[in-house]
């Protein structure tokens, strides 16, 4: 008999985004000639601009030479990419980094799920309320959390940091000390975000407190207003304190595809039992050097292409045409009577489901009157109950199309 992680039995039994798709196949086998509108996971529709095709089949013609032939290539990624995104997302916003600070990859979902691999198991952690659930799912598989408390709908040593309107999705810095803390502005599920003032306090805390900041900017490519940090390093000290993850999946339309990065600062200590500081981009070198062998180059070829001016062009083209979609809902939601948050620079609007509803049940009900597809608030966590939340990822059409199916239910 061989003995398994019993911290897997702890979690709920299924991924959020699982369960989801899994009522709606149930639901669209009994209803073949339903026209269900998907605006549930955050998948993009646009297709991949041709600026990273041309790239991507440039990448495909030059492998199959002889001179152009690619094995493995660098497990933190080819430095044509790391230079270019050093040198148009950070240099640009006034960051300086080193090439080695920053480590592409296959994904921000993986990278957030691995990064817990380098911390010691004792590290107090703490998310917000609602959260993205990948950080709370792999801290729960890897031991950092005691039992589910299903009165509560909460784990058991993992503080959980309220993000409602009571307070305007501010979340409020813990009084207690904590060792971890995941961040992620524009914010996933609200499309909330925080001002620099704002992101701050967070630095300033964790200064104070010795602890990581694990900050998720997936969604940074949305921000409209000015004040809104693009990056953490925006601020002063936050290489002394955090971690950035980024993705070319919500920026670029990868979701297919597959591109992000992680950026550790050298600067970035952690230490040991003895109280030994260790550098945490040495850590993070040996891991991936270890269970990575790199992204295609293939791949980072068309990454790079993002930064070119065609492609950042484009890029801006398939941006603004969801964001476009986001401020149909938030109007169409807004006429229809319904509070709505997030949608300006984010392409997630949050909104509050009518009252006497759960989040699952306006789920049910969008899914069987209407035919739309949403996520429910409460599978973010317990705060995000009684919201409710779409994402303008959807194409123009079904976009308008779901919104008048709601308008004309509550007009
Ligand atoms: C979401 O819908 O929250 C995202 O698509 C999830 C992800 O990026 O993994």
């Amino acid at each position: 008999m061989s003995y398994i992680n019993e911290n897997f039995l702890k979690l709920q039994e299924n991924y959020l985004f699982s369960t989801v798709a899994k009522k709606v196949a149930k639901y669209s086998k009994e209803n073949p000639e339903k026209d269900i509108i998907k605006l549930g996971i955050g998948d993009v529709t646009r297709p991949i601009v041709p600026a990273c095709i041309e790239a991507m089949n440039k990448a495909i013609i030059e492998i199959g030479t002889q001179e152009g032939f690619k094995g493995y290539g660098p497990e933190q990624g080819y430095e044509f990419l790391r230079e270019a995104i050093i040198k148009n997302d950070y240099n640009t916003r006034g960051v300086e980094l080193d090439l080695d600070e920053i480590f592409v990859s296959d994904g921000a979902k993986c990278d957030c799920g691995n990064i817990v691999d380098i911390f010691a198991q004792e590290n107090k952690v703490a998310i917000t309320d609602p959260v993205y659930p990948v950080y709370l799912d792999t801290n729960v598989m890897s031991g950092r959390t005691a039992d589910f408390d299903g009165k509560k709908g909460m784990y058991n040593g993992i503080t959980y940091i309220k993000m409602n309107a009571e307070n305007n999705f501010v979340p409020e810095i813990p009084k207690e000390r904590i060792d971890l803390i995941y961040l992620c502005f524009p914010n996933n599920p609200t499309g909330t975000v925080l001002s620099k003032k704002e992101l701050e306090k967070w630095i300033t805390y964790a200064k104070q407190n010795d602890s990581i900041i694990l900050y998720d900017a997936a969604y940074e490519a949305y921000i409209t207003e000015e004040d809104v940090p693009h990056s953490i390093y925006e601020i002063e000290g936050a290489k002394d304190v955090a971690i950035e993850f980024k993705s070319f999946s919500k920026t670029a339309g990868f979701t297919g595809v597959r591109c992000a990065y992680v950026v550790i600062p050298k600067a970035l200590k952690g230490k040991t039992r003895e109280g030994k500081e260790v550098s945490i981009n040495a850590l993070w070198n040996r891991r991936v050097c270890t269970k990575f062998n790199g992204v295609s180059y293939i791949t980072q070829r068309a990454a790079e292409a993002t930064f070119s001016e065609e492609g950042k062009k484009q890029i801006r083209e398939n941006i603004k045409y969801y964001m476009e979609n986001a401020k149909i809902i938030k109007e169409g939601l807004e006429k229809a009577g319904f509070t709505v948050y997030g949608g300006v620079n984010s392409p997630y609007i949050w909104l509050k489901v009518p009252e006497g509803k759960t989040s699952w049940e306006f789920f049910d009900f969008l899914l069987e009157e209407l035919n739309i597809v949403g996520t429910p608030g409460s599978g973010f966590g317990p705060s995000g109950e009684g919201y409710f939340r779409l994402t303008a990822f959807g194409t123009r059409e079904k976009t308008i199309e779901a919104i008048e199916r709601i308008n004309k239910k509550y007009n």
